[in-house]
């Protein structure tokens, strides 16, 4: 989504559509809340500085500021991109502690801070990140809003946690998945549709209909992701190809295809898949198996039922367009 250095393949395929529909005040306010983001970045003139401006500079599609304005309507408030900016350093603090977790090597295009820094120095900036996203959400002045965000922060430590118990498991079901998928990623897309309704012109009574949109795109965010650490490119996901897999993550498309090849079902990911070359070979397994097409509709069914949460609310056709762009867009995408 970034105009400020996009990674690899630049984002959702119809970014362009997107900004071109939410029309100047959208781009106003992404150019609002981009420059709030370095300021924020780079008021620690420090080492960590560095790190957290690196990761800010490296673009990113700003996917969740994006939601937070275009759930909140007409609004143009500073409470407005002060909440954007906070979601989005929570989800940049969230990215630099995962790929410590994960041991992932590239993140939108470039060297990891875990890769070029170092454990210490990547556990150092997400912290950093995780508290100046609470401090500018503070300076907002909603403890509603505080709330709604520290809520997705802590299932997101619970995700990241059931990620770790699961990691090499052989009989990870598919509704242990969809539930971590909740924790770690859907409760902070709910979370930014939260307080786009909540500081917005939808209001809090519209708040519970707009967080289970953004709760059923965040499913299919997070299925779409996993089908692209199998099926890369990484020249255009900007991420190493088959890192969860290496990595003992077990996601939809292997869980599918368990079910379907019965030497996928014997397999011990911890012992069989210890290098990148072995963790493509399988990726090109899995997708032989037909599986990531059956991953590709679950994504869809739920970014139908994301679409249909918002008739649950009255809201301007022009909003809602924009607001179905944005469903569509999270399966149409490289990145
Ligand atoms: C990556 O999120 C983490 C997941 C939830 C899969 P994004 O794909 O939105 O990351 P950036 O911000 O665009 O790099
Ligand atoms: C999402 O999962 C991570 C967070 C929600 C922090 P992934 O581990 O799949 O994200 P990527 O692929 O590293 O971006
Ligand atoms: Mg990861
Ligand atoms: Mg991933």
């Amino acid at each position: 989504m970034s105009a400020r250095g996009a990674p690899p393949g630049g984002g959702l395929t119809n970014v362009a559509d997107l900004l071109a529909a939410g029309g100047p005040r959208l781009a106003a306010l992404l150019e609002r809340s981009e420059a709030r983001l370095t300021e924020v970045a780079a008021g620690h003139g420090d080492r960590l500085a560095e790190h957290a401006a690196g990761t800010l500079a490296a673009g990113g599609k700003r996917l969740r500021p994006t939601l937070v304005f275009i759930v909140a309507g007409e609004s143009v408030s500073t409470e407005l991109v002060e909440a954007a900016v906070a979601v989005e350093l929570l989800h940049m603090a969230t990215l630099v502690h995962d790929d410590v977790l994960d041991r992932a090597a590239l993140r939108r295009g470039r060297p990891t801070v875990y890769a070029s820094g170092g454990r210490s120095a990547a556990t150092a900036t997400g912290d950093l990140l995780f508290s100046r996203a609470f401090a500018v959400l503070a300076g907002a002045g909603s403890a509603v809003a505080v709330r709604a965000l520290s809520d997705a922060s802590s299932a997101l430590a619970r995700g990241e946690l059931m990620q770790r118990e699961d990691a090499w498991s052989s009989v990870v079901t598919a509704e242990r998945y969809l539930e971590r998928c909740r924790l770690k990623t859907a409760r902070l897309f709910e979370a930014a549709c939260r307080l786009g309704a909540l500081l917005g012109d939808p209001g809090a009574g519209a708040a519970d209909a707009l967080g289970a949109y953004g709760d059923r795109i965040g499913l299919a965010f997070q299925i779409f992701d996993d089908v692209l650490d199998v099926s890369g490119p990484q020249e255009r996901t900007g991420k190493e190809r088959g890192t969860d897999l290496l990595d003992g993550t077990v996601t939809l498309p292997l869980i599918l295809a368990r079910e379907r090849d019965p030497r996928l079902r014997d397999l011990d990911l911890r012992s069989e898949v210890t290098d990148a070359a072995q963790a493509i070979a399988l990726c090109d397994e899995i997708g032989a198996t037909g599986v990531l097409d059956d991953a590709r509709e679950a994504a869809l069914r739920h970014v139908a039922g994301a679409k249909a949460e918002l008739d649950r609310v009255e809201l301007p056709s022009e909003q809602r367009a924009l607001l179905e762009l944005v469903a569509d867009g999270v399966v149409e995408r490289y990145a």
